[in-house]
């Protein structure tokens, strides 16, 4: 079976194909970094005007890649839910047309289920297993009993993961998105020299908050304007206190849940400090991390077409009447 999988959720126009259920034909994804750059942060108008101009040369490309046209696909997966209605609706739109035209199966996908499932475009994983997605929109946990079975452990209570990594660089002046220019920056700087605040929030809570540590940086460098020297301290500092919450909160939800593997998705998945931290330390416990490449940590459609293939499987059917769901939990029903 091929899928033809769109993702417009957010900033990033995606179309893949994938055979059956787990190898990408081709995974095409056209970033708009550059649009949303100068406003340090996504703006919505613009992304979706962006995703119309993208979407059919998006879609032709993919097909291009995977040496095939729309006569050889036989479904059409696409984001429902969750992110910004007027991006979600460019790439349900399409998917809509090519389904009608083509008279194949719709099946609309959760987003946070595409990434907690783009690991098995590069590997099995057994079942159970912890599912983290944590990127600029989410930061939530998850105990993953099947491809279709997911139990939501806990999540944010303000800012997401990623959205603290991006805020903060932008208050440092480091560009956006953020993620990356701090962790860049972080490798030449002392993640003890400055001891930002750690949100528990509480023992053993699965919860997690990252507005703390981000008003904590801001007050920090009111108070002691950095040097060049000190920015990198900053951003390792702070990158350590970010990295240590999550790896903790990680195998806190592994232990309790009796599970012996992890899976971390999501945008700061690509996190190189997060990486060796939680490979490390998991280690210690007997719990093994697997991390998706970063191409595929980030939203791209590949992810989509694999959550798409396992909905259809367990005979999930969308209608031409499919709507987009801009709020969509995932696994607290
Ligand atoms: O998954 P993604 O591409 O899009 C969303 O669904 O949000 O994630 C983007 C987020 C941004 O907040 C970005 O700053 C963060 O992931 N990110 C990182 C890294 N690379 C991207 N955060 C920490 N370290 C990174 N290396
Ligand atoms: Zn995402």
């Amino acid at each position: 079976m091929i899928i033809l999988a769109i993702e417009s959720s957010c900033d990033d126009t995606g179309a893949a194909l994938i055979e059956e259920g787990r190898r990408p034909l081709s995974n095409i994804v056209s970033s708009q970094d550059e649009v949303h750059k100068r406003y340090g942060g996504v703006v919505p108008e613009l992304a979706s005007r962006r995703h119309l101009e993208n979407i059919v040369p998006v879609i032709r490309g993919a097909l291009e890649e995977a040496h095939t046209s729309l006569d050889d696909v036989d479904a059409v997966g696409v984001t429902r839910g969750p992110g910004l209605v007027g991006s979600l609706l460019v790439g349900i739109m399409a998917a809509k047309s090519i389904a009608y035209a083509k008279d194949i199966p719709l099946v609309g996908v959760n987003h946070l289920m595409g990434h907690l499932l783009a690991i098995f475009l590069e590997q099995e994983v057994p079942f159970p297993l912890v599912g983290m997605v944590a990127s600029g929109g989410h930061t939530a946990l998850y105990l993953v009993e099947g491809f279709t079975t997911f139990r939501f452990l806990g999540g944010t209570r303000d800012d997401a993961a990623g959205e603290a990594f991006d805020k903060v660089a932008k208050y440092l002046g480091l560009g956006y998105p953020g993620g990356m220019v701090i962790e860049k920056m972080a490798r030449l700087g002392d993640p003890r020299a400055i001891s930002f605040p750690r949100a528990y929030i509480a023992k053993d809570s699965l919860d997690f908050s990252f507005s703390g540590i981000k008003t904590a940086v801001v007050n920090y460098v009111r108070s002691h304007p950095p040097s060049d020297d000190g920015m990198a301290d900053i951003a390792a500092s702070f990158q350590e206190a970010a990295v240590d919450v999550l790896v903790n909160k990680i195998i806190w939800a592994a232990q309790r849940y009796g599970v012996d593997r992890v899976v971390v998705s999501g945008g700061v998945a690509s996190n190189g400090r997060l990486r060796e931290r939680l490979e490390q330390e998991g280690e210690e416990f007997g719990i093994k991390a697997y991390f998706p490449s970063p191409h595929l940590c980030r939203d791209n459609a590949a992810m989509i077409g694999v959550a798409g293939y396992h909905l259809l499987k367990a005979g999930r059917r969308d209608g031409l009447d499919m709507s987009a769901i801009s709020r969509w939990p995932l696994g607290k029903e």
